[in-house]
């Protein structure tokens, strides 16, 4: 590890690592919403990109339901940030009876957290789903071919897959067994919190969609 007086971080000696800093000006708080963005998109490009992984918080029955995901895709313009999971997962059910989402996540470079609120569809068996399993490599696609559904009981501990893919990928015609489990979760963010810790005090901003983003600082 090595110091960055300039920062006031602490930054692994790698440099794609090293160069991963949160700009914006202080004078103006939109560049904080692009910032985000753009720290997305590099994080869906980027394996070591602590925003790769999201926590995804869902309601059930009134209760909080939370679980790690990988931010698989956005569209700032549409305000979307995409995962997927198999369709017979709880998070599927529960996005279906309350489709309200959170989704956060903390990167220990930049210090930042953000929180994106909105509302989440579900695509199965459809042109949005066909077109991200496209996409998938074969490494992906194993992983919807199970022999019993995602949470339920097993007597011993093994993992959920046919014992002819245990050591080697799927061919084409066994990976489509996949994509009818495949879903692909959509969620449109209205609301957008950004916490950047610091030593000489922490830094805060909110974002909210109307018919376009206002956004402000806030007292941390
Ligand atoms: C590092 C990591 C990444 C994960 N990525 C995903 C993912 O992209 N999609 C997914 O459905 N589950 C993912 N999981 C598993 C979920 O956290 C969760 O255990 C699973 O989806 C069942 O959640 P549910 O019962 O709330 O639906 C990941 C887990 C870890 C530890």
């Amino acid at each position: 590890m090595v110091k960055n007086e300039e920062s006031d971080s602490y930054c692994f000696e790698d440099w794609t690592v090293m160069t991963r800093e949160f700009e914006f000006n202080p004078a103006n708080v939109n560049t904080i919403l692009s910032q985000t963005w753009r720290h997305l998109q590099a994080a869906i490009e980027t394996e070591t990109h602590a925003w790769r992984l999201g926590t995804l918080a869902t309601a059930s029955e009134g209760r909080p339901r939370v679980r790690t995901v990988v931010l698989r895709d956005i569209q700032p313009e549409r305000r979307e940030l995409i995962c997927y999971t198999d369709r017979r997962s709880d998070k599927i059910s529960e996005l279906e009876q309350t489709p309200w989402m959170e989704w956060m996540a903390y990167d220990s470079l930049t210090r930042v957290q953000i929180r994106l609120r909105g509302e989440a569809t579900v695509h199965t068996n459809d042109d949005v789903s066909a077109a991200h399993w496209e996409k998938s490599s074969p490494e992906h696609r194993r992983g919807y071919i199970t022999v019993a559904e995602p949470g339920t009981r097993s007597e011993t501990p093994e993992p959920n897959l046919p014992d002819y893919l245990f050591d080697r990928l799927p061919n084409d015609e066994e990976a489509q067994l996949g994509y009818e489990n495949f879903a692909v979760i959509v969620c449109r963010i209205d609301h957008l919190d950004w916490l950047q810790l610091r030593r000489n005090g922490h830094l805060a901003a909110q974002f909210l969609w109307t018919d376009k983003w206002e956004g402000h600082w806030k007292f941390a």
